[in-house]
């Protein structure tokens, strides 16, 4: 139950908001905030009031569990706190550390004045929950930062150092050392000095820089994702220069309670759980403890083994770096330090931070100069008769304990394993998605044998790195991958059957993708999954239905952007697929070569065709307990393969559409096309009425 305390110190009064882990403004607080306020407020007691969260200081804001929710009857909510705060006859000042968030700023900001630790990190992030603030962000941000910055807050839901929120007079003071103590000592000089506590509300917005918001509707126009939320943030921004302060706080009103209500801010809120839910692993409890990873090694300088390293410099642990090609380690290293500079130089780290992380990076030629790392990653061939010799070299040359980790997208970590059984608990896969550094997703294999701690320990890690991990089983491709193919494949058919890759592309886009699956496959090259099709070809199974234009773009030696040419041309120096009718005509002829005739195919159909085979497969993928909850897919597509995130995941999508719905189609094209049997989970789910199991 949360608490909220009054403690007088001499005639200052501290009101401690305690609500774990986030001091969130659920049903309670509200109230309880309000009682202890009017009891400081009472008789001549006390002279001025601070205001903080308790535990870590954090106030993350409105209780986003409780959205959707009705809101207890009678019981107060955070405007009527806030409300209470403005009528407080005794300055209230807030005290913030940690994060101030959402509605945690909204209350800040309806305080008398505002001072924060040096630490402090202070935004409105509810767009990235597809609404605009509601409880007066919109009206006093812009008049305490001025409507640009304001507007830059609102729209890019990122937050503010307090060093950046001083200088732009968001808040008053930045306090040094213990913070309550700091804050009841500010509190006291400002009393005696008289202030100022001037509301926000009472203060005039500063002028409007020309054409600012018609510029901010024009590119949230262009934005990708939510725009019912970003256009309403900015037309309640513009009314807060325009419209007394009251009625600016009713348009907010309005459109939080509007945009709350959307699809995509239900998407949305979907993916925060998901994404948090994803760190709570069966099997994985509270006993099993992280081990201390102080030092790591990466094993391959390539594409990923150097996006690898690079993930270990950027959070500060020392990694050595180890390529059995001593030129192929010169060329990962140049490759490393080219992308830091490139950051450096578009002013997002210093010089000197380039520097730093360089530093953070040895090379090394041999693996006995690696035996002292808490964890190891291999990211050499994806061959299984290369990793199983890197993983003898590890048995032999690392330190008891130490983690020893596989990047393989597809490869069997379990027998990866069991090539070192005395070390089996220790073994797992790491699969980071390309490029390393940047993409988020982390998929955590667990292998039969890992030891709980060795899983907490890489989750820990994965979050250390600033991942989102996601636990997979052991299967081809493990989640992401695995649910890839089918996407592949059914936007392969959809060639042949009368589409080009233009107008698959502009479906997928049109869903909210950033780039569809031949643009994709052109930027990730050709020739990797080529590779891996020859390797298998003998396995495959006939009777199965196989597109070769893929194979046969290759042969042609265009893979993709890096020679020019794929399932697009691309002019020299230039990244923009451009439509070829050198593809149309291999297309057409395979088509021919089948006896398929080609048709006109619309984007509802390519959409369908394409992503219901993430439903179907995610179901056998859940089925098969390889993900332990739907949402885990979720997170996986959200960040691994930029699924849109208001659209929630394809499980909640389907969800949303109705599984009844989708088994529909599933059904109805597995009539027609090959490899369309609906998943048995789906199947019972729709039978039984039931959604996905949790
Ligand atoms: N409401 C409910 N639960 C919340 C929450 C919130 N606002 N913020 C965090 N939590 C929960 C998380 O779900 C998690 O729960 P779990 O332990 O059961 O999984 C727990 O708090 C800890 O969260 P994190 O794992 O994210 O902890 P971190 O320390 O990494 O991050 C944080 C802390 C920076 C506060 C981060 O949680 C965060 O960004 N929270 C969301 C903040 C936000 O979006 N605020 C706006 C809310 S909407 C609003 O205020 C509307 C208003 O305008 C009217
Ligand atoms: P890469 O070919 O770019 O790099 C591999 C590196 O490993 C080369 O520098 C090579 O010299 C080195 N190497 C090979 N055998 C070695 C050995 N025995 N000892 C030490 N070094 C050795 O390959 P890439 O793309 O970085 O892939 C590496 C692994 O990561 C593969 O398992 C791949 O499936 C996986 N992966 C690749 C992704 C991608 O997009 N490229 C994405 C996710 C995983």
């Amino acid at each position: 139950m949360p608490t909220v305390t009054l403690e007088r110190q001499g005639r200052i009064g501290v009101i401690v908001i305690d609500n774990p882990p986030v001091n969130a403004m659920s049903w309670g607080v509200p109230g309880a905030m309000i009682a202890r306020l009017a009891e400081a407020n009472a008789g001549g007691a006390l002279d001025g009031i601070v205001l903080m969260g308790g535990g870590s200081g954090v106030i993350a804001g409105a209780d986003i569990r409780q959205f959707g929710q009705p809101w207890p009857a009678g019981e107060p909510n955070l405007r009527d706190m806030i409300t209470a705060v403005e009528a407080s006859a005794k300055p209230v000042i807030a005290a913030l550390k940690g994060s101030c968030l959402g509605g945690g700023l909204e209350l800040a900001m309806a305080c008398h004045q505002r001072v924060a630790a040096p630490k402090t990190m202070l935004g409105q992030p509810e767009i990235k929950l597809g609404f605009p603030p509601g409880a007066g962000g919109t009206q006093r941000l812009p008049r305490l930062v001025g409507a640009e910055r304001a507007l830059k807050m609102i729209l890019d839901g990122n937050p503010i150092s307090a060093i950046q929120a001083f200088e732009w007079g968001l808040i008053d003071a930045v306090l040094e050392g213990d913070l309550p103590a700091a804050a009841v000592a500010h509190a006291r000089a400002a009393i005696a000095a008289g202030g100022p506590f001037r509301l926000v509300r009472d203060r005039a917005s500063s002028p409007v820089p020309h054409g600012l918001f018609e510029t901010a509707r024009a590119e949230a126009a262009k934005r990708r994702g939510p725009q019912a939320a970003a256009l309403a943030s900015i037309d309640c921004v513009e009314a807060a220069t325009t419209l007394p302060f009251d009625q600016g706080l009713a348009k907010e009103r309005s459109a939080f309670e509007h945009c709350l209500a959307s699809e995509d801010s239900r998407a949305l809120r979907h993916v925060f759980f998901a994404e948090r839910a994803a760190a709570k692993v069966p099997g994985v409890g509270e006993d099993a403890k992280p081990q201390a990873i102080a030092s790591a090694a990466v094993i391959g300088s390539g594409t990923m083994g150097g996006g690898i390293a690079m993930c270990f410099a950027d959070a500060g642990i020392p990694v050595r770096l180890l390529d059995a090609d001593p030129a192929a380690l010169q060329r990962g290293l140049a490759t490393i330090r080219r992308n830091y500079e490139a950051t450096a130089a578009k002013g997002r780290i210093s010089a000197a931070e380039v520097e730093a992380r360089m530093g953070r990076i040895t090379p090394v030629s041999g693996f006995d100069q690696i035996g002292g790392a808490d964890i190891i990653i291999e990211a050499v061939f994806e061959e299984m008769a290369v990793k199983t010799e890197v993983f003898a070299k590890l048995d032999a040359n690392a330190k008891p304990g130490a983690i020893l980790a596989s990047n393989t997208s597809y490869l069997n970590v379990d027998a990866i394993a069991a090539t070192i059984p005395a070390r089996a608990g220790f073994v797992l896969g790491t699969h980071f998605f390309s490029p390393a550094n940047v993409m988020r997703l982390l998929e955590v294999v667990r292998t039969k044998t890992a030891s709980p701690q060795t899983l907490a320990s890489v989750l820990a890690l994965g979050r250390r790195l600033n991942k989102v991990p996601v636990v997979s089983g052991v299967c081809y491709g493990f989640i992401g991958n695995r649910m890839l193919e089918g996407y592949v494949r059914q936007a392969e058919f959809l060639l042949e059957e009368g589409c080009l890759p233009q107008q698959v592309d502009k479906a997928i886009t049109g869903f909210g993708f950033p780039m569809g699956p031949f643009a994709m496959a052109d930027m990730a090259g050709l020739d990797i999954s080529w590779r891996k099709r020859k390797s298998q070809s003998a396995a495959r199974d006939p009777r199965r239905r196989y597109s070769p234009i893929a194979d046969q773009l290759c042969e042609q030696g265009r893979f993709g952007q890096k020679t020019g040419a794929g399932w697009y041309r691309y002019d020299k120096g230039s990244r923009t697929p451009l439509a070829d009718p050198a593809v149309e005509a291999m297309i057409v002829a395979s088509a021919r070569s089948q006896g398929i005739s080609r048709r006109d195919i619309g984007p509802e159909e390519i959409t369908e065709r394409c992503l219901y085979p993430l439903v179907n497969e995610g179901a056998r993928i859940l089925e098969e307990r390889i993900a332990a909850r739907a949402g885990d897919i979720d997170t996986v597509w959200v960040n691994g393969y930029a699924f849109p995130p208001w659209k929630g995941g394809p499980m909640h999508w389907a969800s949303r559409l109705g599984l009844p719905k989708v088994l529909a189609s599933i059904t109805a094209f597995a009539k027609i096309h090959d490899g369309w049997d609906p998943a048995p989970l789906l199947v019972r789910a729709v039978q039984r009425n039931e959604g996905w199991p949790s």
